[in-house]
């Protein structure tokens, strides 16, 4: 089968991140969806019928009358397997994709903390893609699970990659102000969220997984085994009413003093390795770092490089630390579909299907 045609499916297609993917699949080069599946209660219905469509643009031709089929290796039959279930139906589905040959592009939690799954940014470590030759030894598969992070940690971590590579970090502080889409469909309730900022997101987990998942990514990929970066996170984790993109104030500790402009030379100037610069879904350009002093803004900045491109603004001194600024990055595009795709796509591309 040529690379044009290398059919995917789409789990947990009627949902926020569903939706983004059979957006962003819509035209895309090498990849046609065959199968939109979801739960027993959209199973059977067409797509258009099934998906409450919460995105700005039009819901894509070809799904519309594709006919929803429950998320089962017996009803979905594909090379790529984009997973948007939640953690606990992800946990006992992705696998069994995986063992029945699948590439899974998995939005979930369940395996980015797996020893042998990358948790892939590509812009950043798309070296440890090759962590899947260890997982498919240890789990004698022939397909895969590759994650990509939670959303908040994923302009954080694009922006200090490029730090940590240039000056070293040490310990970074950082509070996020996060988008209602990351919650889901229909998420966090109007009466919650309309006047008010919830500071306590997933019941205290994203915290957690936001102190700990930079460090994987921004490890080293060692005689197939990830060495977490030795970096110190302390993360707030809050709602607000914004409904696409999620902002993250972010103080960090350097190894060396920095000027800020310096940094702003460095975050400009970065390029994904090799491998992840010239794939279709490749930010471009990575890192967009605005002048303006109020910006980056969500409803402004978050579809810069159609939602792939890193913003970061208000680079300056820290008194307590080194350098703050701040980060925006689209969640349910770089944070999640987008992210599965361009993850796919370097698999593609490294022969790794
Ligand atoms: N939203 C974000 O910004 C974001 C970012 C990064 C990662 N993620 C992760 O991505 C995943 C999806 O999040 P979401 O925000 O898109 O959730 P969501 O809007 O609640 O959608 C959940 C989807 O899963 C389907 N589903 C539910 N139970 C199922 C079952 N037993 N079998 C098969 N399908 C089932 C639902 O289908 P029905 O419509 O039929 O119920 C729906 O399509 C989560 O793991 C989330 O943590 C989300």
């Amino acid at each position: 089968m040529s690379q044009f045609q290398i059919p995917v499916a789409v789990l947990g297609a009627t949902g926020s991140v569903g939706q983004r993917f059979v957006s962003l699949l819509e035209n895309h080069p090498w990849f046609k969806v065959v199968a939109l599946a979801a739960s027993d209660r959209s199973a059977g219905q067409k797509y258009s019928q099934a998906a409450h469509w919460v995105l700005d643009t039009p819901m894509p031709a070809y799904a519309r009358d594709m006919v929803v089929v429950p998320a089962s290796t017996e009803t979905v039959d594909a090379k790529i397997v984009f997973s948007a279930l939640h953690t606990e139906v992800a946990n006992e589905l992705e696998p069994q994709f995986a063992k029945a040959g699948a590439a899974v592009c998995s939005n979930a939690s369940s395996y980015r903390r797996g020893a042998d799954v990358p948790l892939l940014l590509p812009e950043v470590n798309a070296d440890h893609i090759r962590l899947i030759e260890r997982q498919r030894e240890n789990k004698n598969w022939r397909g895969c699970i590759v994650a990509n992070p939670n959303c908040t940690s994923t302009g954080m971590t694009v922006a200090l990659h490029v730090l940590h590579q240039a000056f070293g970090v040490k310990k970074v502080f950082a509070t996020s102000l996060q988008a209602l889409s990351g919650a889901g469909y229909p998420g966090v309730s109007s009466l919650d969220i309309m006047d008010n900022v919830i500071p306590n997101v997933a019941n205290g987990g994203e915290e957690e997984k936001v102190e700990w998942e930079p460090r994987k990514m921004l490890g080293k990929l060692n005689d197939g085994k990830i060495e977490l970066a030795d970096i110190q996170f302390s993360v707030h984790a809050n709602r607000v009413g914004v409904i696409d993109g999620h902002t993250v104030c972010v103080s960090a500790a350097l190894n060396q003093p920095v000027e800020p402009q310096t940094a702003i030379e460095a975050l400009r100037d970065y390029a994904a390795p090799p491998s992840a610069r010239e794939l279709p879904s490749s930010p471009r350009p990575v890192i967009e770092v605005k002048d303006e002093a109020d910006r980056p803004q969500p409803r402004l900045d978050r579809l810069t490089g159609n939602g792939m491109t890193t913003v970061v603004g208000r680079v300056r001194k820290d008194p307590i630390f080194d350098l703050k600024f701040v980060v925006l990055s689209h969640n349910t595009i770089r944070g999640a579909a987008g992210a599965s795709i361009y993850n796919a796509e370097l698999l593609t591309n490294e022969g790794l299907l």
